[in-house]
């Protein structure tokens, strides 16, 4: 019997072999600070692409050098950065995986201490310029809690935020990527921008709903016209900033629909990360809004969020809540858990490398 999990899916030009994608998820594992890629990616990716993963969505990378989370993030602003990724996405296919990437602007949560290093995990907040730290820019000059106050984009730093996705996502494609994400959640520039806890602009940024999606649009235009039309492109968004006074589900909706138009084949259903708030976080808790703006919008979703287990992972595809999940933790635990997977639900055609045959 063939199972929802291991159903390939087409997205434009690309089929991935089944719906267990890996989302992004920062390493902090950049040596030189440079942006660049390095052993540590080729082994970490690698490893869950040989795993069985449909798609793996390499770690939040910046366009910009002060759209990085810390110093130690990837970056592709540059073409070492490019050539450096190649490899990486050549091994990921030869693994028979698709290969995405999350293009990301860090705004005003960028320019902090990464979360681990040889300093321990106890440094945090922003750093200082001596520590290798920036001036972080976001659309209004409103701190998140305990970091530095950013300074307020001007227009022209705004068209430089367009331009500089625009010129990753051609660097994206040249280093073979198969899709690109957008982040458009957990705080960084762009929600910023969506959301009025951080929101404050009266320009045409700011204000009305339209308005505060207006970056946002500009950006996913900017992408989809670089990538192609055979290429996917995914935004991931935070479905609700769980507050008072902040994006709320039907939010989200909307803002989805106008994606829609736009071409956006699927959206990555996160939320939070905006401000500081209460999450009632447990096992697939982010699942009803994926759900919701699926069924609200017509536009493929992926789920995310505590689902660890190939029968609640099936489930969540077989009641058409969402059309792919993505597993992060779960996946570092155990990077051959799609294998794994296959063999729990007596799928026939494992993704299994030939190599490690005798092992299913
Ligand atoms: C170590 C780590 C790094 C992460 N980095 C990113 C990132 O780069 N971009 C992003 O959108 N989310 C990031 N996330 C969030 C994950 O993509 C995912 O949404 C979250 O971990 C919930 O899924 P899970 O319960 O399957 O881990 C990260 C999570 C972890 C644990």
């Amino acid at each position: 019997m063939t199972q929802k999990l291991f159903e390939p899916i087409t997205l434009r030009g690309v089929t991935a072999r089944n719906r267990i994608w890996i989302p992004p998820m920062c390493q902090y594992s950049v040596l030189k600070h440079d942006g660049v890629a390095t052993d540590w990616h080729m082994v970490h990716l690698g490893g869950l692409a040989r795993g069985g993963a449909g798609v793996v969505i390499v770690e939040a990378t910046g366009v910009t050098p002060e759209g990085r989370i810390s110093p130690k993030d990837l970056g592709l602003w540059n073409d070492e950065q490019r050539d450096a990724l190649a490899p990486i996405v050549s091994f990921m296919h030869s693994m028979g995986a698709k290969a995405a990437i999350q293009l990301a602007h860090a705004g005003r949560k960028g320019g902090v201490w990464p979360e681990w290093g040889p300093w321990g995990t106890d440094r945090h907040g922003s750093l200082a310029p001596e520590d290798g730290g920036w001036e972080t820019v976001a659309p209004s000059a409103i701190a998140f809690p305990g970091l530095a106050v950013p300074r307020a984009l001007d227009q022209a730093g705004i068209d430089g935020v367009v331009a500089a996705f625009r010129a990753a996502a051609r660097r994206a494609i040249e280093a073979g990527f198969d899709m690109v994400e957008v982040h458009g959640a957990h705080g960084y520039l762009l929600h910023e921008f969506l959301s009025p806890l951080s929101n404050q602009r009266t320009d045409s940024y700011g204000g009305s709903l339209e308005n505060r999606a207006r970056l946002l649009l500009e950006v996913t235009d900017a992408v989809r016209s670089e990538v192609g039309d055979a290429v996917p492109v995914l935004v991931r968004l935070s479905a609700t900033d769980w507050t008072d006074g902040g994006l709320t589900i039907d939010d989200t909706v909307q803002f989805v629909s106008w994606l829609k138009e736009r071409g956006v084949d699927l959206i990555d259903v996160t939320t939070g990360g905006n401000v500081i708030a209460q999450i009632p976080s447990g096992p697939g808790y982010q699942v009803p809004f994926a759900s919701e703006i699926r069924h609200r919008t017509g536009v493929p979703t992926a789920a995310v969020g505590m689902i660890n287990e190939p029968f609640q992972a099936e489930q969540i595809l077989v009641t058409g809540q969402a059309d792919v999940v993505l597993l992060g933790r779960q996946t570092m635990r155990d990077p051959n858990f799609p294998i794994r997977a296959a063999q729990i639900l007596r799928h026939p055609e494992p993704p299994i490398p030939p190599a490690y045959a005798r092992a299913y």
